[in-house]
């Protein structure tokens, strides 16, 4: 994915003005500076557009649907009563995050539903400019999952798929600086390949380390600092977080996926929610 449209709403261009205990003191212009610095980042263009007038976010959209592989879109109230916004992101067929910077569900009766919901494919709430930062993200992981599956149509072998989940995964988001797969080989994690920097840990038994805790629970982990988290077992002294997502059909755990970052405080729902799909698209290759 490349390109991008962040689309705002209604009484958006206030931003920074209007009730900033709710929708916080930064201006639009500070927030699609902020969106666009982090996009780029990811690798991608962005084109922002705001307008107080239905149709003229509809136009947008329209305009730039040949250009667009994706799309952030907080439209304000229009959220809760545009089925011309709804139709138009329907109608161009693109992947779009639903994006709120107060959370919807604990205000007004009416802001608690959202007709564009359920044609985007995630909604995040109440997190401010940072749910705009995690919309990017999830659209990056979208994307990456269907070019994981195309790869896995053309019918690679086993240790192909492997080699592309964690390659794909590695270069789609920089915070991740460490990206392996362990297989379970009866009760021990087997580390089958992976990239960053060398780890002692090429053999975990079952319970021991974050990744053994996280066959243990037959759950995703994720740590937000592993210099407080008893079990870690450090792979690199510069990692300050974990994320740990099995490969599992039931309760039959397979293997794991294993993320380190030297970011601290750095995985979320959307990380885990991505991970979990690709574990899902492993688990066809590994449970064969
Ligand atoms: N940190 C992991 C060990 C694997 S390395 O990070 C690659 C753990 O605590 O299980």
């Amino acid at each position: 994915m490349k390109n991008l449209l962040v689309v705002h709403g209604a009484n958006l261009n206030l931003l920074g003005e209007r009730e900033p205990e709710l929708y916080g003191t930064s201006s639009l212009d500070e927030l699609n500076a902020a969106i666009k610095k982090f996009a780029n980042g990811l690798g991608l263009e962005v084109k922002t557009f705001q307008s107080n007038h239905e149709g003229a976010m509809i136009d947008f959209i329209h305009e730039n649907r040949r250009w667009a592989e994706g799309i952030v879109i907080n439209a304000g109230a229009f959220t809760h009563y545009s089925y011309a916004l709804r139709d138009a992101i329907l109608s161009v067929n693109l992947p779009a995050v639903d994006v709120h910077l107060s959370d919807i569900y604990q205000r007004e009766e009416f802001r608690r539903h959202s007709v564009i919901k359920d044609v985007c494919i995630k909604q995040i709430v109440g997190l401010g400019s940072q749910g705009y930062l995690r919309a990017v993200e999830f659209l990056v992981g979208n994307d990456l999952i269907n070019s994981l599956k195309k790869f896995i149509s053309r019918r690679p072998n086993r240790d192909q798929i492997l080699n592309k989940a964690v390659e794909m995964l590695k270069t789609a988001y920089p915070k991740y600086t460490w990206v392996g797969i362990y297989l379970l080989e009866s009760d021990e994690l087997v580390l089958h390949n992976y990239l960053g920097k060398p780890s002692p840990h090429t053999r975990i038994p079952v319970g021991k380390g974050i990744c053994g805790a996280a066959v243990h629970e037959r759950a995703a982990i994720i740590v937000p600092d592993v210099k407080a988290d008893p079990r870690y077992l450090a792979c690199s002294l510069d990692t300050r977080s974990e994320i740990v997502v099995p490969i599992m059909s039931g309760q039959r755990v397979y293997g794991e996926i294993d993320i380190d970052s030297d970011l601290a405080d750095i995985f979320h729902e959307g990380d885990q929610q991505i991970l979990e799909k690709c574990a899902e698209l492993l688990l066809e290759v590994l449970s064969f």
